[in-house]
C-alpha cells in the first residue's frame, strides 16, 4: 500500500472502517453518501444498480457505531446469505424469522439486550408481533439503535415488480423508533415506485442516491425459442465463463431441464421452493463452490446469492416484467467481466403467464394489480418481440433514457433487416374496424385466408400492433382485440411503421 492511502485511511475513518472490516480500499459509487447520510441521522433512498454493493451502505453503519441496524428484507435465504458473508468478516449478524428454533431465539434476544448485535435481519411480517415491537423499542431505548434499513424496497409499491402486502406495514416502524435514520435500497425502482417507497416509509427529506441500473459489462439477447431449444441452451452454456444460471417458470421445468441436461453429460443441479432444505443447501453450495456450476432454478432463486463470476444467464420463457427481468439478469457478471442475458421466448408465453395472472384476482385490489401485471408483461413481450436496443428497452421501463448499448443482439443486428409494415397493419386494422372485438385466433385466421401469409406471421403482426397502441387487448387472457381511438386514426392518415422480420 502508497504512503498517499496510508494517509487518506489515517484520516478518513469511514475508508478505514472499509479496508479493517471487510478489506476493500473504494467505495463503489453512492455507498459513501448513504452511510454519511445515516451516520448524520438523515434517511436516505438508495437505487443502485444490481450488484452495486447496496449492502454495505447499511453494514458499516453498524461496524463504525458498535450499535445494532435492523434490516427488513423479503426472503430467508436472501437474509441467511448475507449474515453468513458478515458472520465471515467477524461482524455479529442474525437473522430472526418464523423457523429459528426457540434456542436460537432465545440466545438472540440475550445477545441483543447485551448490545452484542450488529445486523439484525427481519421479514417484514415479524413486525406486526408484539415481541418484535418490543425487542425494537429496548434496543431503541437503549440508544442502540443506529439505524433501520428495507432491503428491495421495491416491493413496498404496487407498481414495482414484486409486491409484498407485508412491506406495506414497514411504514410503522417509524413510529417504533422515531429519530431513528431510515435507508430504502432497491436496484430498479422506476420514478413512480421511488415515490411510492418515499411516502409509504415516511422517509423525511431523504438523501437521494439514485445511479444508472445500466450494467455495461451485460450483453443481452432474446430469441424466439425453436421447437427444441435443448441446441440453442447447450450451445450458449458452452460458450459461457464462470458459473451459469438457467431459469425456467415451474418446478417440473426445472426438474426436466436437470434430467435434459444430465443426460447429455452435464452436471447440472435444480433448485426451487419445493425441495427440502437439506437438498437445497447442497444446490446452493454446489453453485457457490464449483468452478464452473450449471443450475437450473426458478427465478426465487438467486436473490440475494452472491457469486461474482456468473457467465451466463438464461431464460428459457419471457420474463414477467422489465424489472424483473433486470434483477434477474443482473445476478451475471456481478465481477464487472463480460457476461451474457439470453431469453428465448414465444408468442405463448405472455398468454400462459396472463392466465396465471387473471386466476389470481378475488378483489379490487387483486384486480387492479392483476391488470398492471398484464401490462408489465406487455411491456416484456413488446422488448422480446421488438427490435430496438434491448437495454435502452429495458432501462426505459425503469424511467431511465440512455443511448442504444451497441452490444445487445438488436444492437448488432444490420439495420438492413427492416421493413415497412404499414401496408400490412392497415389490413390487421381494418380486420378489426368492422366488428367490434375479435378474437386473435378468428383474426388470425381470417386474414391467413384471404392473404398469402400463414396465421403465425398475422399473430406476430397483430401482437405488435397490441404494442404498438394500435389495438387494444383483453386482460383475462382470452385475447380478445378491440381498435384503439388510435388504430382508428391510423387506418385514415398510416405512418411507417419499421421492424425486422
Ligand atoms: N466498495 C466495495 N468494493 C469492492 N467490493 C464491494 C464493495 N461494495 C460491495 N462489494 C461487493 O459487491 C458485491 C455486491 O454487493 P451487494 O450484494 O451488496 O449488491 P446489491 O447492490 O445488494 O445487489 P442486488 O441488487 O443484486 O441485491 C458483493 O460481493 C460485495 O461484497
Ligand atoms: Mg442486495
Ligand atoms: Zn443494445
Amino acid at each position: 500500500m502508497s504512503k498517499s492511502c496510508d494517509a487518506s485511511v489515517a484520516t478518513d475513518p469511514l475508508a478505514a472502517a472499509l479496508q479493517r472490516q471487510f478489506g476493500w480500499s473504494d467505495f463503489r459509487p453512492g455507498q459513501r453518501e448513504v452511510i454519511e447520510a445515516l451516520l448524520a441521522g438523515q434517511d436516505a433512498l438508495a437505487v443502485l444498480p444490481t450488484g452495486g454493493g447496496k449492502s454495505l451502505c447499511y453494514q458499516l453503519p453498524a461496524v463504525l457505531r458498535q450499535g445494532l441496524v435492523v434490516v427488513v428484507s423479503p426472503l430467508v435465504a436472501l437474509m441467511q446469505d448475507q449474515v453468513g458473508q458478515l458472520l465471515a468478516r467477524g461482524v455479529a449478524a442474525a437473522c430472526l424469522h418464523r423457523d429459528l428454533p426457540t434456542v436460537e431465539r432465545l440466545d438472540l434476544g440475550q445477545r441483543l439486550r447485551q448490545g452484542r448485535m450488529r445486523l439484525l435481519y427481519l421479514a417484514p411480517e415479524r413486525l406486526q408481533l408484539s415481541s418484535t415491537r418490543q425487542m425494537l423499542e429496548e434496543q431503541h431505548g437503549g440508544g442502540r439503535l443506529v439505524a433501520l434499513a428495507v432491503d428491495e424496497a421495491h416491493c413496498i409499491s404496487a407498481w414495482g415488480h414484486d409486491f409484498r402486502p407485508d412491506y406495506r406495514r414497514i411504514g410503522h416502524l417509524r413510529e417504533l423508533c422515531s429519530g431513528v435514520p431510515l435507508v430504502a435500497l432497491s436496484a430498479t425502482a422506476a420514478p413512480q415506485v421511488r415515490a411510492d417507497i418515499i411516502r409509504l416509509l415516511r422517509l423525511r427529506r431523504p438523501l437521494l442516491q439514485v445511479h444508472s441500473a445500466r450494467r455495461s459489462n451485460l450483453a443481452y439477447a432474446m430469441v424466439l425459442r425453436p421447437a427444441d431449444p435443448l441446441p440453442v441452451v447447450l450451445e450458449a452454456l458452452q460458450q459461457a465463463r464462470g458459473a451459469r444460471l438457467i431459469y425456467a417458470r415451474t418446478r417440473r421445468a426445472v426438474e426436466a431441464w436437470t434430467q435434459r441436461l444430465q443426460q447429455v453429460g452435464l452436471e447440472a443441479v435444480a433448485y426451487h421452493a419445493g425441495l427440502e432444505p437439506a437438498q437445497r443447501r447442497q444446490a446452493l453450495a454446489h453453485f457457490l463452490g464449483r468452478e464452473q456450476p450449471v443450475l437450473v432454478a426458478t427465478v426465487a432463486f438467486g436473490m440475494g446469492v452472491d457469486r461474482a463470476d456468473v457467465g451466463l444467464v438464461l431464460h428459457l420463457e419471457l420474463p414477467v416484467s422489465p424489472e424483473a427481468y433486470l434483477q434477474e439478469s443482473g445476478r451475471a457478471g456481478r465481477d464487472g467481466l463480460p457476461a451474457r442475458c439470453l431469453v428465448l421466448y414465444s408468442s405463448g408465453d405472455r398468454i400462459r403467464l396472463g392466465w396465471a395472472l387473471a386466476a389470481q384476482r378475488d378483489n379490487e385490489a387483486d384486480r387492479l394489480r392483476s391488470h398492471l401485471a398484464q401490462r408489465q408483461l406487455r411491456r416484456m413481450e413488446a422488448i422480446a418481440e421488438g427490435d430496438g436496443c434491448r437495454e435502452q428497452a429495458l432501462l426505459q421501463a425503469v424511467g431511465e433514457l440512455v443511448a442504444a448499448c451497441g452490444r445487445c443482439d438488436a444492437c448488432e443486428r444490420a439495420d438492413g433487416q427492416r421493413r415497412d409494415w404499414s401496408e400490412q397493419a392497415s389490413q390487421v386494422l381494418a380486420a378489426l374496424a368492422q366488428q367490434d372485438g375479435l378474437e386473435l385466433n378468428v383474426l388470425k385466421r381470417e386474414l391467413a385466408e384471404r392473404q398469402h401469409q400463414g396465421e403465425g406471421h398475422w399473430g406476430w403482426l397483430a401482437r405488435r400492433l397490441v404494442q404498438e397502441e394500435l389495438i387494444a387487448e383483453s386482460d383475462d387472457g382470452a385475447q380478445r382485440l378491440y381498435l384503439r381511438p388510435t388504430g382508428r386514426t391510423y387506418l385514415r392518415r398510416p405512418w411507417p411503421l419499421h421492424w425486422a422480420a
